[in-house]
């Protein structure tokens, strides 16, 4: 009778599922790691330079984005005090098109600051890496794991879906991220922590993925919970999320007869702060083309070209129209403006949505084809 008796206990109620375990994650680890530039190599020791450099680099952008920017940047720039040396205009040209251009602004203060203090040695503490220009919390976790093997929870988007998945948590996000840290921090084991953070990420971008997670491959499948209810893919919770109004504006690409392109340098503080662009009209929720054309940087016949371009930034979408005009070599470029030549454009510090703009204006000419602009993960500010 014991036997139906514990039968049907498990009928009524199914048994707690299994807890998971950070051996389970880094057995699978040691045989699916994905191979990253920046990724130290079993038994190499990890450059925390170049730990950093990815860190700051991956913050809102895919490794697929990230790579060959890693790639150039290690070129140009092989040490952090090489880093804290170069002129600003430098590092933002070399972080163009990669997006959210105060983490380069922040990355060459970070990188100064590193050389004066500590004489170019990275703090291993997330508490002393968090005192850092641009090292936030995420970011301070998972240097100290990676780079230092410090017992440090690094939670980022792909770690709160893995684990409100693993725990079907229904509390929807961000309210829900104090939880994840508090379930997070006892999985990291003592031993192999940076290990642990960069299995946990391999996991989220290769089986956990948002859409039709490969639940079948997963080390952590048995214990996983919302897996037991076929409810993955609902999870992270996420309230509706408010959709910011679209703005639209005129960008203006002004060609000059000595084949030169009118630019000027947006100020130093805020949206794409620093950048490169052509001119360009307010931006705006009721946007006026009759209104725009007024904002035009000099008197030109201006032809529209057919079409809009598009991007969306953090916080709301743009469309341009974009305005072209061909004038006289003799004309002066406007107050706070320059002329730059054509084949000189892709060495300017022009973010990915100016480019586009400059292709859609100068089509045949332009160094950019419209679909080689980088591609990005989301929203980019
Ligand atoms: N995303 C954030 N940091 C990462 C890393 N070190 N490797 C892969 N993906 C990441």
């Amino acid at each position: 009778m014991a036997h139906a008796a514990a039968a049907s206990s498990c009928r009524s109620a199914p048994p707690e599922a299994a807890h998971p375990v950070a051996l389970d994650l880094l057995a699978w680890y040691d045989r699916h790691r994905r191979s990253l530039p920046w990724r130290a190599k079993p038994g190499e020791k990890p450059d925390p330079y170049r730990v950093w450099l990815s860190e700051i680099m991956l913050q809102q952008t895919t490794v697929a984005a990230v790579k060959p920017y890693y790639e150039r940047f290690l070129e140009r720039f092989p040490t952090v005090a090489s880093l804290a040396r170069a002129p600003t205009e430098e590092v933002m040209q070399a972080w163009a098109g990669l997006g959210y251009y105060a983490r380069a602004r922040n990355l060459h203060s970070c990188a100064q600051a590193v050389t004066e203090r500590n004489g170019g040695v990275f703090p291993s503490t997330e508490a002393e890496l968090r005192t850092l220009p641009g090292i936030g919390a995420y970011t301070a976790a998972a240097i100290a794991a990676i780079a230092f093997d410090e017992p440090a929870a690094a939670v980022d988007g792909n770690v709160e879906r893995v684990i409100t998945r693993l725990f079907a948590i229904e509390e929807p996000l961000p309210a829900a991220k104090p939880a994840i840290r508090a379930l997070v921090e006892p999985l990291v084991p003592r031993d192999r922590p940076g290990d642990f953070a960069q299995a946990i990420m391999d996991l989220g971008a290769t089986i956990c993925t948002p859409r039709r997670p490969a639940c079948a491959l997963c080390p952590w499948m048995q214990p996983c919970r919302a897996r037991a209810t076929g409810l993955q893919e609902t999870f992270p919770r996420k309230l509706e999320k408010v959709q910011n109004p679209l703005r639209r504006g005129a960008a203006f690409v002004v060609i000059r007869s000595d084949d030169t392109v009118l630019l000027r340098t947006r100020p130093p503080k805020g949206l794409l702060g620093g950048m490169a662009e052509p001119p360009t009209s307010a931006w705006e929720i009721d946007y006026d083309p009759a209104q725009a054309i007024l904002d035009a940087p000099l008197e030109a016949r201006w032809q529209r070209k057919p079409g809009v371009v598009r991007h969306v930034f953090t916080h709301f979408p743009l469309e341009l129209t974009v305005l072209t005009a061909r004038i006289s070599a003799r004309t002066e470029a406007p107050e706070g403006m320059r002329w730059v030549a054509r084949r000189d454009l892709a060495n300017e510090a022009l973010p990915g949505v100016m480019r586009k703009v400059l292709a859609h204006g100068l089509g045949e000419l332009s160094p950019w084809k419209t679909s080689k602009t980088p591609p990005r993960q989301g929203a980019s500010g």
